[in-house]
């Protein structure tokens, strides 16, 4: 593949702006700077450098961030920055199907919520694992503001009736953690959902973290407002996941 078209797959600008940048030499292969754009390179496996910075080439983006509170998950937000702009601007930019688009939040986290957040360009991906059909467990872990007791836990694990839904809703599992902390499994992925089964139980959250989407845990190296991309065997592991319960 060419240069400028490596460039420009992963996010670096137009053609133009990517034909530019490795004009001025800010492009280095292997510890070379590269300055002709028609340059073919193999890209699976490529690591380049961009301006000093390193960027292994990947031909979908598939990354996890440890979301902080204070951020939205929309393109659009309306009160807070967008978890987008903890993000490098290549990935914001990349092309899908030749237009600017970006990741995209696989799901969405309350502003006020913390941890694992999916991103990726991936449409199939995003839709699979955001599909009510495939019931992807999702593992939160929630302070509540008074004490849970056993009736509480017992009824959240029954099901509870949430205002808007004809069915009662139950967590996969539910164990406490400490007289204030659950630890809650939900295969579901309606609005609020924690928050709302917390209430129904005559409590109210005062702090969420989602720490496991699947076979996934949130990296316990990833402070918060870091990111790093998937591994293949993360990847996959997703693969099965989804698949398994198609
Ligand atoms: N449930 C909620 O109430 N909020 C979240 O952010 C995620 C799940």
């Amino acid at each position: 593949m060419r240069l400028e078209q490596i460039l420009f797959g992963q996010g670096f600008g137009t053609r133009r702006e990517c034909r530019a940048l490795i004009a001025r030499g800010a492009v280095r292969i292997a510890g070379a700077v590269c300055r002709d754009a028609e340059a073919v390179f193999a890209p699976e496996g490529l690591c380049f450098e961009v301006d000093g910075v390193s960027w292994p080439w990947h031909e979908r983006a598939y990354v996890m961030l440890h979301k902080p509170a204070g951020y939205e998950c929309s393109h659009r937000p309306r009160h807070w920055p967008a978890v987008y702009e903890l993000l490098p601007p290549p990935l914001r930019t990349r092309p899908t199907r030749g237009a600017v688009a970006g990741v995209q939040a696989v799901g969405r986290l309350d502003q006020d919520t913390t941890g694992l957040l999916l991103l990726s360009d991936d449409g199939q991906f995003i839709h699979r694992m955001a599909s009510p059909k495939h019931h992807v467990p999702k593992v939160y872990r929630v302070r509540t503001c008074h004490p849970m007791g056993d009736a509480e836990l017992a009824a959240l694990a029954a099901g509870v009736l949430l205002r808007d839904e004809a069915l009662p809703v139950a967590a996969l599992a539910c164990e406490r953690l400490a007289a204030d902390a659950i630890e809650m499994t939900l295969d579901e992925g309606k609005y609020h959902q924690v928050k709302r089964m917390i209430a129904a139980v005559g409590n109210r959250v005062e702090a969420l973290h989602r720490s496991r989407i699947g076979p996934l845990a949130l990296d316990a190296t990833l402070a918060e407002g870091q990111w790093r991309w998937l591994t293949p065997q993360e990847i996959a592991a997703f693969g099965a996941t989804v698949a398994g319960q198609a």
